[in-house]
């Protein structure tokens, strides 16, 4: 079974990806992270033709055994990260990492923007993670306390919406909901509510598979 789980920044997408990957006992791969250790290679070098270069390199040599999540979740990163993703060359090289990682046997979780409309087309149950953009900022604020981080929260919104913007306008992107994804609006659920909603959502996508 594959599963697709895409959402904007900070809407839980990946905590739910890897529930979902614990529930059903499959592996995960979070691709923001395929896009940040790139963001993450090209950095210093931003606003130079080097910028691309290096970035189309490091996507081409990425090593997915090799992510930190602790060192590339930061602001910064995910900054970078976003930058990198609208070059054509990047996404190019990162596809079939993520699309021979979604063809193991037994089946996979991935979670990131294009999973269900470019990268598993064919998966069997698509989420489409949904936020409020305040809501959003508040849950990644407090993540950065949790690590001892000072948050400046005005910042935080306005860095998030940016991101939202740069990657909804991605020209290579695909980050929309695919026709046969399911919207899940986490707003107002924690992280449980979240999680059970999605698997009903996947239990109930596979049974009417198995029914056809
Ligand atoms: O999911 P994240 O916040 O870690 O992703 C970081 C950035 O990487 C995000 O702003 C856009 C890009 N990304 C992408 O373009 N496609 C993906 N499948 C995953 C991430």
């Amino acid at each position: 079974m594959i599963i697709a789980v895409d959402g904007p920044a900070a809407s839980g997408k990946g905590t739910l990806a890897a529930g979902l990957a614990a529930h059903y006992r499959l592996p995960h791969l979070d691709t923001g992270l395929l896009y940040r250790a790139v963001g993450r290679a090209a950095q210093g070098h931003e606003g130079t033709p080097e910028f691309e270069t290096r970035a189309i390199a490091a996507a081409q040599q990425l090593d997915a055994g090799d992510l930190d999540p602790e060192f590339l979740t930061t602001r910064r990163t995910g900054d970078l990260a976003s930058k990198v993703a609208v070059i054509a060359g990047v996404r190019q090289a990162l596809f079939d990492l993520q699309r021979d990682f979604a063809l193991q046997a037994g089946g996979a979780v991935l979670d990131g923007r294009d999973i269900g409309t470019k990268i598993c087309p064919d998966a069997d149950v698509k989420l489409f993670i949904v936020a409020d953009a305040k809501a959003r900022m508040e849950r990644r604020a407090r993540q950065f306390e949790a690590r001892g981080q000072r948050v400046d929260r005005d910042a935080l919104y306005s860095q998030i919406e940016e991101r939202d913007a740069r990657d909804r306008n991605n020209p290579h992107g695909g980050f929309y909901p695919a026709s046969d994804a399911h919207l899940l609006d986490t707003t107002q659920l924690d992280i449980e509510a979240a999680l059970r909603a999605a698997v009903a959502i996947v239990d109930g996508a596979m049974a009417r598979k198995a029914k056809h």
